[in-house]
């Protein structure tokens, strides 16, 4: 009932989010304002629209960190200096982005491994259903906590301090191009070459992972690289068009 009323007033769709998760984060709003049923939570909903977007910020999670499971990016690292070409661009695009510290690592991942030249020609496209959210990444502006993975090395080549807190440089900021995309209900983004869609498939049901696979399918180029979360698998139906790379990584070649 909730969910439907969310889905008509608002149009966000979370009809097919796993329910086990979603019923803890509703219940920390109902726990905020002393609902004791559903009944009263959407009353509060109906006195005070304001709610709506305190419930959606809580049904939609989002931790990150920057290099975020270390070994996939140093994987990543060797494999696109491996087949791509240091002067040509890279189109990539990072689907359910959060705060962009994802979406700032693979650039700098980029940067690494391509020329002035190529880097001119690529451009990391990260997308998330979370407007607010995507505000605060265009900032760029972070918490220690969150370069924890980050090498002394990396921070100095990509970062300065302002306040107390770090920043992403100019040029890295540069090659992300940050957008409101809610991937249940929008067209994908074409022509893709390295896809990173990591610890979203797991707020979905099966039947959603399927429908929003699809379109990550249909983006990626043969030959192109797709990172999933390291708790996240393919849906058996896309299984046979897709080569799993390095050990236990996510991290997968879409076959020709
Ligand atoms: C746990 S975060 C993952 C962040 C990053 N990919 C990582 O693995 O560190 C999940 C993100 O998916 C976003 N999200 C949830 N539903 C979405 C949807 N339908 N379309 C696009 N993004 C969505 C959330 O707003 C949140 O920022």
């Amino acid at each position: 009932m909730l969910l439907e009323k969310i889905y008509s007033e608002r149009g966000w769709d979370f009809r097919n989010y796993k329910r086990a998760s979603l019923k803890r984060r509703i219940q920390k709003r109902f726990a905020a304002l002393n609902a004791g049923s559903c009944k009263d939570y959407c009353r509060s909903l109906d006195t005070d629209p304001a709610e709506y977007d305190r419930l959606f910020s809580t049904l939609t999670i989002k931790v990150s960190e920057f290099f975020r499971e270390p070994e996939v990016f140093d994987f990543l690292s060797r494999t696109v200096a491996e087949r791509f070409k240091r002067d040509e661009g890279i189109k990539a695009w990072c689907c359910g982005c959060a705060f962009g510290e994802e979406a700032y690592s693979l650039a700098i991942v980029l940067s690494e491994c391509l020329s002035a030249e190529g880097l001119k020609n690529s451009r990391v496209f990260a997308t998330d259903i979370d407007s607010d959210a995507l505000d605060t990444a265009r900032k760029a502006v972070y918490r220690g906590e969150s370069l924890r993975n980050v090498t002394q090395e990396v921070q100095e080549n990509y970062f300065f301090k302002v306040d107390g807190m770090h920043k992403v440089k100019y040029n890295i900021r540069n090659l992300v191009k940050f957008g409101t995309q809610d991937i249940v209900k929008s067209p994908s983004i074409s022509k893709v070459q390295v896809l990173f869609c990591r610890n979203l498939f797991i707020y979905f049901n099966k039947f959603l992972q399927e429908k929003v696979f699809e379109k990550l399918d249909y983006s990626l180029v043969p030959g192109g690289l797709l990172v999933l979360g390291k708790a996240e698998v393919l849906p058996p139906r896309f299984a046979s068009g897709y080569t799993p790379l390095g050990e236990r990584l996510s991290v997968y070649e879409k076959k020709a």
